[in-house]
């Protein structure tokens, strides 16, 4: 049983802390656990989530109060609750959401807020998110826009787009309560005029305002609880608390640290517990001792000295940024470019919530306190600090090249050594994660030195995401001149993740000494460079060529921004070109801005009548406060088991043998489960019954379930589950497309389609072009991982799942056909989830399975929720694509024929990869009219997990190739891009190539409007002059059309079903098959049911999905939610109608309720279902004739990028869509996906890389590695508009889907980005086409600018070497 103790002078004997104002008094605190942990099982306060438990989305952002009691004021600050440890809330006042505000208390500001301004979708990320702005409101009421937007650096969405979030939050900036100056209302006045030609009187803006919501009053907020700010007693205390595997101590005094140190040299030391805690929760690390150092007044001191600044070990990034601040502001400009430069990284480190405790008014404080050169300015929080970026010794730390060029001196100390100085020299690291601190030593403070006039410093980094993400490399230049002359007295040059360590360029330093700061400098740093750090083309991760290119540029924008500075003073001989230049400034970004233009519904419209009305998402507000329920907030069953996966480590192999016994003795393990405790069958499957719920004498990828274990704990299961042994004979894997094609590995069938006469059309054809184009998967990361809850039932064989799952009836298919039993004895549920995206709805049903398989064999409620890496490592993505096209066409750009070919990278079964390349290959010629065409889809079979629907199915990967394609004519024929695509263009009354008419067909329309929006021609005149001046950053701008056709393409998918109760006081419950995964289904369904009962939106409510409910109900996907469930409601509201029409006509003058009462005593049913079928829906493969889809969504984006050419990076600076969605069912939600389809295309496009090694084992596993965009990706300014005065006649009240055809939109930023390096290159005098795979990250970037530094730095051949990962 663990023990809590308490050790020194007036020391508690438990964990004391408050909660939303509750003390809380742990006995038994687990030095393991979480707050998080504690807060949602042992709290049951359940609104604060788990995205990812490694730091990295935000999902459980609380807010941590103290009183400091130097400052005697109350600080705030974000945390991530997922990191932080439990032991460490010691003293402290811990805010969540629920703790805010709530339905029934009333909800707060920024609660309301978000909600209303439709910045929830699927509301997984909306409590972290609002926590976040409630910690800045607390420590600044009035921020700036700046302020808000970078709040959120370290908080994830994957559904709004994030536009909304900033919209909503921005009523409570600075800029906003400006009234009549209101940037908004600015734009308003514009708006009602005449923008760019589009008249705008009979569309709306949706424009948020402060005086729209609730005011909000700082002095409202809840008081600060009395005891922690009226003693010190909880502060001074020094803990011992013991868990089942680790001892905390939090000690006091220096004296009492040392102490600990010597007895237990092993322990660990916490501050923020970054590190640690990711170690302990991935890297299954057990630290029996663990020492709190965030209460030694010496670790926690800052001073300002007469050499330098000095910052103790446990001081917190956040409070060396806001003391930096101060110092620079105070101190001449040449002895604090040490200080802007650290400023500069600290700007790029992690998130929000690690980095910042965000205290505005503390600044002044400290500014006053430096200013009088006050010796130890106490600030303490206990977030992330120095000592643990040093003491990590991580290769890709930022801080510590900054530190090695700085020369910083690090203060150590131990109880039998006493003090020593250490200076950060190329001595301090002594290997991977290794330094010369003894392991007794304590590190107490630092010490960074001013600069000197004739010195130089700056900082570089490089991620794959600007905001929150870890560097690829990144760098510390430092350089000091001879007295008045440009002559090189010392030259140091720090890198990080160019070798194990933090590593100096001992040669280019040494051989710049006594050189003047020339161009022949720069040329021998450069070459020096290149042998200062070799990387071997298989180096560790990856990316070689582009890793050491970056030393070189970085040193060049060094280079240059030093000769600026020094040009001036000095008689420098050649000065700095005006269009190099652009290589030195640092990275800026303007305040997001946007306009979102829609109809507005017709004049005389019923008020209650809310069709074509902006209605936010009715779950939205329970999102905001928390109390939105998810699989996983659901509260325990009694007796209720959590199992964990056992999951398969190699990509190919036969299981030699499986021991389980250490697992089965590990404490609270119940059992075990494996494919022998299958009662039914072990296989399941879509289209092909290929797959196994567990593997069975061998495995064909990794991730793929081989077992669960199941215990009375999360942790206990998963500690178990890692202690199964698994013997494996490897077999060779497969993993690649190329691979698959080489070794004919494909799952069958191969199709196809054809029309016209290929041969003709090449005849005709004035140029005929080859090419190719490579897509890589994308990962879905719905913010919500896969999970359910189990209930069997001993009568009957009877069982009840909760799931989150888009497919209920899957679910309960795959749990009877393992279990043995009937569909009609298996219930299968869903309230909502915390997005889907595709992703949860044929792998959701194999996970449920599973469960089922395990809660059947205890007779136990099982849950299983799987951890972000389990989820991301078996799940699934989006196919990766290989394509191949020959293309014919005329001098104009006319394509007369198109051969092409399609490779999808399936993994190891069937799945949805049939019908994903069905789509693919009727979209492989997106919007343009191909007279002769034939494309094939081959589906590779290889040893990854089974790839899966995602947002567009296939449909994204074949128009990206085609875009490609097109790109690749324009530029062959030297002509724009436009051109090509417009003279391509299809148009109302043509066919596809598969022969369907095109009916209500308006894209050209949204091409001219989208062109005319975004000012296009003026744009392009921009852009070249840009180019023409800037050498080293170019701008690139794209148009991109997007035609998608709507229905399920298995034609029997397409129906629907619903069912209508009407009760007796007049309430609805509603039902349909549908799932609401945050696209607003359920809002939009109680639209429709409204008007089609003519009763407000407010009387209707839908509980949930389930197979009980609404039967044989199709997976909510394909965009089909609202056009197949819609008419359904329809259908059973008709129904209703009609039995009430008798007592209508009875009583003319009558309300509702009376007619409702009326039927009911005449005995009159108030129960309906309704069905709906597409009409008119199916294709004839072999006469390529029919239709295969209802209709098509169409819609254009204009994209304008800046993009650094030396680095990679970019900026999308503008973005204007216009698209045609019919007759919206609900704008808001509507233009909510339209930004969100967009963001993720952006992130399929530009960002997302799923790594996985030759053998197959996946290395991208959560957010640290996996990069979706964040805020900072939003375009600058993004402005969407719906076609006006448009229809479609062919789903419910003319309404068009736009779950997915928007997605493809991103398109736009892809191909202005290579726009723009086609300018970078044509500086090299390179003109022709080039590669750009997908997606289109920094290094692809960087390396398809090709110029002096890339040639040197040549890519070696592949074949030579074993890459670190793979193209899939
Ligand atoms: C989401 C996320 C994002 C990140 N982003 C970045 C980033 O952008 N850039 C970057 O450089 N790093 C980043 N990191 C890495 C990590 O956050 C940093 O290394 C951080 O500064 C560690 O500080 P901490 O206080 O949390 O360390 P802890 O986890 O508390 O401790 C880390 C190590 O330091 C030792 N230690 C701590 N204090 C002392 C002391 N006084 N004397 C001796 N040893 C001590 C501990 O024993 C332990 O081994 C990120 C981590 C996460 C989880
Ligand atoms: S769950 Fe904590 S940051 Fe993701
Ligand atoms: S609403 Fe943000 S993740 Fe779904």
């Amino acid at each position: 049983m663990p023990t809590a103790r308490s050790e020194g002078a007036s020391t508690p004997c438990c964990l004391i802390f408050y909660v939303n104002g509750k003390k809380i008094v742990e006995k038994n605190p687990d030095p393991e656990t979480t707050l998080l942990l504690f807060l949602r099982q042992r709290l049951r306060l359940t609104g604060t989530k788990l995205g990812c438990g490694e730091g990295g989305c935000g999902a459980c952002t609380v807010m941590l109060s103290r009183f400091d009691r130097k400052q005697k004021k109350i600080l705030h600050y974000s945390v991530n609750s997922c990191l932080y440890p439990l032991c460490n809330v010691h003293g402290l006042a811990v805010t969540t959401v629920e703790g805010i505000g709530s339905v029934a208390q009333g909800l707060h500001p920024v609660q309301e807020r978000i909600a209303k301004s439709h910045g929830s979708q699927c509301g997984f990320c909306t409590p972290g998110i609002v926590m976040s702005m409630y910690t800045l409101l607390r420590n600044n009421p009035l921020p700036s826009t700046h302020e808000m937007e970078h709040a959120f650096d370290g908080n994830l969405c994957r559904c709004t787009g994030y536009r909304p979030i900033l919209d909503g939050f921005r009523t409570f900036t600075k800029e906003c309560a400006m009234g009549e100056n209101c940037c908004k209302n600015l734009s308003k006045t514009r708006e009602n005029g005449d923008q760019n030609g589009v008249k705008l009187s009979d569309v709306t803006v949706d424009h948020l305002d402060a005086k729209d919501f609730k005011p909000y009053n700082p002095s409202q907020e809840p008081i600060f609880p009395p005891e922690l700010q009226m003693s010190d007693e909880l502060d001074k205390a020094s803990l011992k608390f013991e868990g089942e595997r680790a001892t905390w101590y939090r000690p006091v005094t220096l004296t009492q640290l040392l102490e600990l140190k010597a007895s237990h040299p092993d322990a660990v030391l916490v501050n923020g517990n970054s590190e640690i805690g990711v170690e302990i929760k991935f890297k299954s690390k057990v630290y029996p001792v663990i020492i709190a150092t965030t209460h030694i007044p010496e670790l926690r001191g800052v001073e300002l000295t007469d050499s330098g600044v000095v910052f103790g070990g446990s001081v917190t990034l956040t409070e060396i940024e806001i003391y930096l601040r101060s110092v620079v502001e105070l101190l001449p400009e040449h002895k604090s470019r040490t200080y802007v430069a650290m400023l500069e990284m600290l700007r790029w480190f992690a998130g929000h919530q690690i980095r910042k405790c965000c205290l505005k008014q503390k600044r002044q404080t400290e500014f006053r306190a430096v200013k009088k050169n006050q010796p130890s300015l106490k600030l303490k929080t206990t977030i992330f600090a120095i000592a643990g970026n040093i003491m990590t010794a991580s290769p890709i730390s930022d801080l510590n090249p900054i530190l090695l060029s700085a020369k910083a001196v690090l203060r150590l100390a131990s109880k039998d050594g006493g003090y020593r100085e250490l200076k950060m020299d190329h001595n301090f690291f002594k290997g991977y994660r290794r330094t010369a601190v003894k392991p007794e030593e304590i590190l107490i403070s630092v010490h960074i030195l001013f600069t000197s006039e004739t010195e130089y410093f700056s900082a570089y980094k490089q991620s794959h995401r600007r905001d929150d993400d870890i560097a690829i490399v990144n760098a510390a230049v430092r350089v000091v001149f001879e007295e008045g002359c440009d002559r090189v007295r010392e030259l140091t040059l720090s890198y990080g993740g160019m070798a194990p360590t933090t590593v100096m360029a001992h040669k280019a330093m040494k051989s710049a000494v006594g050189r003047c700061w020339d161009d022949e400098l720069l040329s021998q740093v450069c070459r020096d460079l290149a042998e200062d750090m070799p990387l071997p083309p298989g180096v560790p991760g990856g990316m070689a060529e582009y890793r050491q290119t970056l030393t070189a540029s970085f040193f060049f924008k060094f280079y240059l921004s030093v000769k600026l500075k020094i040009q001036n003073q000095l008689s420098v001989k050649s000065p700095v070109p005006a269009s190099y230049h652009s290589a030195t400034p640092t990275f800026h970004r303007e305040p997001t801005r946007s306009l979102q233009l829609y109809e507005e519904v017709v004049e005389g419209q019923d008020i209650e009548d809310v069709v074509g009305r902006p209605l936010p998402h009715l779950s939205s507000i329970k999102q905001a406060t928390g109390e939105a329920t998810y699989v996983d907030d659901m509260p325990p069953y009694k007796e209720e088991l959590f199992l964990a996966l056992v999951l398969s480590t190699k990509a190919h192999a036969n299981i030699v043998s499986m021991d389980v016994s250490a697992a089965l003795e590990m404490p609270g393990v119940v059992n075990c489960v494996t494919c022998n405790d299958v009662p039914g069958s072990n296989l399941w499957g879509i289209i092909n019954q290929d797959e196994q719920l567990f593997a069975d004498q061998k495995v064909t990828c990794q991730g793929q379930v081989i077992a669960g274990i199941l215990a009375d704990t999360q942790l206990h299961a998963q500690r178990a589950a890692r202690a199964v042994f698994i013997e494996y004979e490897e077999l060779e894997p497969i993993i690649t497309i190329k691979e698959a094609i080489k070794a004919k590995s494909f799952l069958l069938p191969t199709n196809s389609i054809q029309k016209g006469d290929l041969g003709e059309g090449f005849n005709l054809a004035d140029h005929i072009h080859q090419g190719e184009m490579t897509l890589n998967g994308q990962e879905h990361f719905y913010l919500e991982t896969q999970g359910c809850l189990v209930v069997p039932d001993k009568e009957d064989g009877q069982m009840l799942a909760f799931s989150s799952t888009q497919d209920v009836a899957e679910c309960q298919t795959v749990i009877a056909s393992a279990l043995g039993v009937q569909d009609n004895r298996i219930v299968c549920k869903t309230k909502r989830l915390g997005g889907g995206f595709g992703g949860k709805e044929t792998r959701a049903a194999a996970l449920t399975g599973v469960c089922a398989v395990a809660a059947n064999k205890c007779m136990r409620v099982v849950r299983c929720v799987l951890d972000r890496d389990e989820d991301m490592s078996c799940t699934g993505t989006r196919h990766p694509f290989l394509g191949r096209y020959k293309v014919g066409y005329t001098k104009t750009g006319r394509v007369t024929a198109l051969n092409m070919e399609l490779y999808c990278n399936a993994g190891h079964t069937m799945d949805l990869s049939l019908p994903v390349m069905e789509r693919a290959l009727y979209h492989c010629t997106n919007c343009y009219n191909v007279p002769n065409i034939h494309a094939v889809g081959y589906l590779c079979r290889t040893n990854l997990p089974s790839n899966t629907a995602f947002r567009g199915f296939g449909a994204p990967q074949a128009m990206m190739i085609c875009e490609n394609m097109m790109t690749e004519i324009a530029n062959n024929l030297g002509v724009s891009q436009q051109q090509v695509r417009w003279v391509n263009m299809l148009k109302e009354g043509d066919s596809m190539y598969y022969n369907q008419p095109l009916l209500n067909f308006h894209l050209p329309t949204c091409w001219d409007e989208c062109l005319t929006q975004s000012d296009f021609r003026k744009q392009q005149q921009l852009v070249t002059q840009f180019n023409r001046d800037n050498r080293w950053k170019k701008r690139g701008l794209s148009v991109i059309p997007t035609q998608f056709g709507v229905a399920f393409t298995s034609t029997h998918m397409n129906q629907g079903g619903a069912l209508l109760h009407v009760y007796r006081d007049g309430s609805v419950l509603l039902t349909h098959g549908g799932v609401e995964m945050g696209q607003g289904l359920h809002t939009k369904m109680i639209q429709v049911a409204s008007r089609a009962l003519g009763i407000p939106a407010s009387k209707i409510f839908i509980a949930e999905t389930s197979t009980d409910k609404v039967p044989n109900t199709s997976p909510t996907a394909a965009s089909m939610g609202s056009d197949i469930n819609g008419m359904a409601v329809m259908d059973a509201c008709q129904k209703i109608k009609d039995r009430l029409l008798p007592f209508k006509k009875l009583d003319p003058k009558g309300k509702w309720i009376d007619w409702v009462t009326a039927a009911y005593f005449d005995r009159v049913s108030l129960s309906a279902t309704g069905f709906y079928k597409v009409p008119g829906l199916g294709y004839d493969e072999q006469n390529n004739k029919g239709n295969p889809f209802s209709y098509f969504t169409t819609g254009v984006a204009c994209s304008l990028v800046e993009v650094d050419c030396l680095t990679g990076d970019h900026q999308v600076l503008r973005t204007d869509i216009v698209m045609d969605i019919g007759t919206s069912l609900n704008p808001a939600i509507d233009i909510g996906q339209i930004e969100g389809a967009f963001t993720q295309g952006y992130g399929l496009m530009l960002m997302e890389q799923q790594k996985v090694t030759p053998s197959g084992y996946l290395l991208t596993r959560g957010p640290g590695a996996y990069k979706i965009p964040s805020f900072g990706d939003v375009p600058v300014e993004f402005n969407v508009s719906l076609l006006k005065g448009v229809s479609n006649p062919r789903a419910v009240y003319s309404s068009k889907a736009t779950g997915e055809p928007p997605l493809f939109l991103a398109a736009s930023v892809f191909y202005a980005v290579k726009d723009a390096i086609m300018a970078a290159r044509a500086e090299s005098g390179l003109h022709g086409n080039f590669a750009l795979s997908c997606p289109a990250t920094p290094e692809r970037i960087r390396m398809a600018c090709e110029d002096q530094f890339t040639k040197m730095f040549p890519a070696a051949e592949p074949g030579t070497f074993k890459p670190w990962y793979v193209e899939l």
